[in-house]
């Protein structure tokens, strides 16, 4: 296919899952606003309706809370194809949203179109909108700092599986152990009416984001009781590097708009996350992996969200050696990278969602990050698999690493995004 039709066909998906000032990630899926998913969206816009683009970002901020909290989904309207809906939730919010948070990627997306519009000599234009989202996103980033770092190590916890956007990674199975599932009760799940359950999450895994979902309901909500007693705390590898790299592209924001004493506190953050993301380090397994807050232990696993350490500006050079030998060795095992587990690991498998498939909004990050530290061949491998799996197949939700079939949703709004994005710098 001619690069025009594949750019035609990615604008086209984005169209037709445009609901008005926002986004859906697939009609039949994920039929309502998810946070991270319209933060990639936006860089798709980007490349052919900048206002759009913006108002994406802007009305997933609309439903900010308060307390600075962002959810991880914004229920506009009402859709009985998705299960736990508003009324499972029921944080009593306007607009109704959940009551968890996702991977904060927000900041970098929108320095990213800050840079676009100063290049395109649109900044005056803008100037007032970026102002008002810097407010808001600052907002966020303290509450991460307030609500998702109780032992203040610079890191990121995660309170629900669903908090990682990596839903079903093994990273959460021994932590989620202890989640009291009993009272979890009957229901129908919908995701697996519109696909495939070999690619969905398990029912056991289902039954504990439920009781975690649950166990929210009868907080109130409330973060802080939330992070003093929640029954699954993780310190997520992928949200900790997403966020210290999303506080460096708010402090060259706060540089630009002379925000001095915001600079300083995001000066604080930065440092305080590079004097003790070191603690997600595994020494026996040479890599970057989760850790659970309650029992100290390391998840073990090699994932994506392992490689996002160049990403987060870390520049260490011995651990960016560890992580480049897995790269090497991962990539010679499978066809596309970065499969999302480990394919030496006895639990890979290539369709079932974040145990081995491909996703390109990761993958973008990873080859931004090799890009940046200045691993191109490393870059390009990356960003050349993930835009071949586009071209041979279509834009899915992910794909197998091994043959690069889709699995997941098809027509999938940030996969065409990525496209529109790392295809246009050709
Ligand atoms: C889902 O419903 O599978 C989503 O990933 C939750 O955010």
């Amino acid at each position: 296919m001619t690069i025009d039709k594949l750019d035609a066909g990615a604008r086209a998906i984005l169209t037709a899952n445009d609901r008005g000032g926002y986004t859906v990630p697939n009609g039949q899926v994920y039929p309502f606003q998810w946070n991270w998913d319209s933060a990639f969206v936006a860089l798709g816009f980007d490349t052919y309706n900048r206002d759009r683009a913006w108002t994406e970002v802007e009305t997933l901020f609309n439903a900010q809370w308060d307390d600075g909290f962002l959810p991880h989904i914004v229920f506009w309207q009402d859709d009985p194809g998705y299960f736990p809906g508003p009324s499972v939730w029921a944080t009593g919010k306007t607009p109704v949203t959940s009551g968890i948070t996702q991977p904060p990627v927000a900041a970098t997306v929108v320095r990213k179109l800050w840079d676009s519009a100063i290049a395109a000599s649109a900044d005056d234009a803008y100037r007032l909108r970026l102002e008002s989202l810097f407010d808001k996103l600052i907002a966020w980033h303290r509450w991460f700092r307030d609500y998702r770092d109780p032992d203040g190590r610079g890191v990121v916890v995660a309170m629900h599986p669903w908090e990682t956007g990596r839903d079903n990674s093994p990273e959460w199975d021994a932590p989620g152990e202890p989640i009291d599932i009993s009272g979890v009760g009957e229901y129908t799940r919908r995701d697996t009416g519109h696909l495939d359950a070999k690619m969905r999450p398990t029912k056991l895994e289902y039954d504990r984001y439920l009781a975690l979902v649950q166990y929210g309901v009868a907080q109130g909500w409330d973060h802080a009781k939330i992070t003093a007693g929640n029954p699954f705390k993780v310190a997520d590898i992928g949200m900790s590097m997403i966020l210290l790299r999303a506080n460096r592209d708010l402090l060259h924001l706060a540089e630009y708009l002379g925000r001095g004493s915001e600079a300083d506190e995001l000066r604080q953050m930065i440092d305080t996350a590079e004097a003790g993301i070191g603690w997600l380090w595994d020494d026996a397994k040479h890599s970057w992996c989760s850790r659970d807050l309650l029992t100290g232990r390391s998840s073990g696993f090699i994932t994506s969200a392992s490689f996002l350490s160049f990403y987060a500006g870390l520049a260490d050079p011995a651990k960016d050696a560890a992580m480049l030998a897995h790269l090497h060795r991962i990539g010679s095992k499978v066809e596309y990278l970065m499969p999302s587990l480990d394919p030496e690991d006895p639990g890979f498998q290539m369709i079932r969602y974040w145990r081995g498939p491909v996703w390109a909004v990761v993958n973008f990050m990873i080859g931004t990050g090799l890009a940046e530290a200045g691993f191109d061949a490393e870059a390009a491998r990356v960003r050349h698999d993930t835009l071949a799996l586009m071209e041979r197949n279509g834009y899915y939700e992910a794909y197998s690493p091994v043959d690069g079939s889709g699995s997941g949703g098809d027509d999938f709004s940030w996969t065409a995004a990525i496209w529109l994005a790392w295809s246009a710098d050709r």
